[in-house]
């Protein structure tokens, strides 16, 4: 039986993930669906019941920057061992609200992290294991914190500076430039219809 194929999308903390994901399991159920597997929906940090609960801590108890490295990349172990593996291992396709580039974007890019130690926990948590497809939704960080607003209470990620987002989006883009095979990069200033159609066209290609 064939693997199912993995899919994250990433971004800066406004860029459009969320808004787009329900819509996009929605497209990719039409195309998997009559093969008789499904598309599972999930996110990180998080994803497991160990793993959201790592989340909340994560989001909101400050703590040393390596030991937010290691908590969320033990979240993912987690969340490779007990949802995404089992799935693409059946056939399912699995959608993941981020994944391992945030941890380089967010931990590396925004706050300075090494980046030869998230490489060595890239290799231990996943060995070459890597998404089929990461859609990046780029934005200015003026963009994203505008749209951010102020909705609601934001966490410890949501509430830095214009300059940290400026080091994380860097650091997405390196990692796109790293691997464009996996890439796909969407201008998330553009509307969310012709956001839509291009990731039509996108998984249409996966
Ligand atoms: N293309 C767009 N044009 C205008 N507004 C948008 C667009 N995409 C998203 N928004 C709006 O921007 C806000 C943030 O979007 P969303 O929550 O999807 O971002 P996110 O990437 O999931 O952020 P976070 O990382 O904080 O979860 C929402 O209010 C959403 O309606
Ligand atoms: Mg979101």
């Amino acid at each position: 039986m064939a693997r199912g194929k993995f899919i994250t999308l990433e971004g800066i903390d406004g860029a459009g993930k969320t808004t787009h994901l329900a819509w996009l399991r929605e497209r990719l159920e039409h195309k998997v669906g009559p093969t008789g597997h499904a598309v599972v929906m999930t996110r990180e940090p998080g994803g497991t019941p160990l793993g959201e609960a790592l989340r909340n801590i994560l989001l909101h108890e400050s703590m040393d920057l390596e030991t937010e490295a290691l908590l969320m990349f033990a979240a993912r172990r987690e969340h490779l061992a007990q949802v995404i593996e089992p799935a693409l291992a059946r056939g399912d396709w699995v959608l993941s609200d981020r994944f391992t580039d945030a941890t380089f974007a967010y931990q590396g890019g925004g706050r300075g992290l090494p980046r030869d130690k998230l490489e060595a926990l890239e290799r231990w948590v996943q060995g070459g294991f890597q998404p089929d497809l990461t859609v990046l939704f780029d934005v200015p960080p003026e963009t994203a914190s505008a749209r951010r607003g102020a909705a609601r209470e934001p966490d410890r990620f949501e509430s830095e500076s214009d300059a940290f987002f400026t080091r994380t989006r860097a650091e997405y883009l390196r990692r796109a430039e790293e691997a464009p095979y996996r890439f796909a990069i969407v201008d998330s200033t553009q509307s969310i219809e012709e956001i839509r159609r291009q990731l039509d066209e996108i998984v249409t290609a996966l």
